[in-house]
């Protein structure tokens, strides 16, 4: 998360608070936990394991993954890890408590209750950054699910046989849509999930599991909970204006005209044939002015006809990749 700037504020009580002043994110990953597309969990998951590769290297331990510490950023497309509260150095573990009940690690449960316990563990028993790997594995799973498993994670068959629950979440939802190779999620997931901290993958071997190579597209609900700088407006040009050249151009003009009265429009596209035919593509100076558009055009009507605002990635409209986006 960009870091703009540190200060003291004094009160005047005269206590001094240091604060941090961050860039402003969007949804976290806990208020998307509703039907989860592929191509969200793939872009989550890779996001996040960069985000780890990196702090691992470094040798810090995050210590509490969780979905409300996910949050999407609109300007740079990516989910961005927040919160590092519970945060250590590796090896030099100096916070008692860690993690979140429901995305704790096996080792981190044994060790907070010892603690609690007022047991005194000696020498080097400090976690990993193994536990990251573990809270993600839950955090992936949950998305897939599109259930909360706090409750199964303490219940005795999954500490018997996670990988048959694993298994059987997997089975169940491939039932849907099985066209999708789901099992190198799965697989990717099993291999985050393993009791044995030592035998869980790293963030670096994650990142090479197949499960990335997959393309996905997104989902039209990705679209309009995930800002971006580009807008794409749906059901508002009828096809037979797009083959006259005159037609053609007055509608572009019009549009840019509608589009730069909610902020600075820096490009504007519409496809004549398909992919995308007839829709409208606007790409704004920032996030805050399509935010702005999408809220106050959603529901307008042009012609008659009620305009649906979704974004767009900003990359793939930037490459003229227009998805074939599930509707
Ligand atoms: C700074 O302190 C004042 C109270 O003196 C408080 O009202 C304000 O919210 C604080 N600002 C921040 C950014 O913490
Ligand atoms: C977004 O871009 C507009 C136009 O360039 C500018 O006026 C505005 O300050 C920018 N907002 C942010 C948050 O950067």
């Amino acid at each position: 998360v960009t870091l703009y700037g540190v200060f003291t504020n004094h009160s005047c009580m005269g206590v001094a608070t240091r604060c941090l002043l961050l860039e402003l994110l969007d949804v976290s990953v806990s208020e998307l936990l509703q039907g989860h597309s592929m191509w969200l969990v793939q872009h989550c998951a890779r996001d996040i394991l960069e985000a780890l590769a990196f702090l691992h290297r470094e040798g810090y331990v995050h210590a509490d993954l969780k979905p409300r510490n996910i949050l999407w950023s609109a300007d740079d497309e990516c989910f961005k890890l927040i919160d590092f509260g519970l945060s250590f150095k590796e090896g030099n573990q100096d916070v008692k408590y860690i993690q979140t009940d429901g995305y704790r690690a096996p080792e981190a449960e044994l060790q907070n209750s010892l603690a609690q316990a007022g047991v005194e563990v000696e020498g080097d028993s400090g976690c990993t950054a193994a536990v990251d790997l573990w809270s993600l594995g839950i955090i992936l799973l949950e998305m897939f699910s599109g259930i909360k498993l706090k409750d199964t994670l303490r219940s005795q068959e999954w500490k018997d046989n996670s990988a048959a629950i694993i298994d059987h979440i997997f089975a169940s939802n491939s039932l849907v849509c099985p066209a999708i190779p789901v099992y190198h999620l799965r697989d990717l997931i099993k291999s985050m999930l393993l009791n044995n901290p030592k035998q869980r993958c790293t963030a670096e071997t994650a990142l090479l599991s197949p499960f990335f190579s997959i393309p996905f597209a997104p989902h039209i609900e990705d679209l309009v909970l995930l800002p971006s700088p580009v807008l794409r407006l749906l059901n508002l040009i009828d096809d037979s204006h797009l083959h006259n050249e005159d037609e053609y151009e007055d509608i572009l003009e019009d549009m840019k005209e509608e589009c730069q009265k909610y902020g600075s429009v820096v490009s504007l596209l519409i496809p004549k044939e398909n992919p995308g035919k007839g829709q409208v593509f606007v790409e704004y100076a920032n996030s805050s002015d399509s935010k702005e558009a999408q809220r106050l055009l959603t529901g307008r009507t042009f012609d008659g006809k009620f305009v649906v605002a979704t974004f767009y990635p900003l990359s793939a409209y930037k490459r003229g990749y227009l998805y074939q986006t599930v509707q």
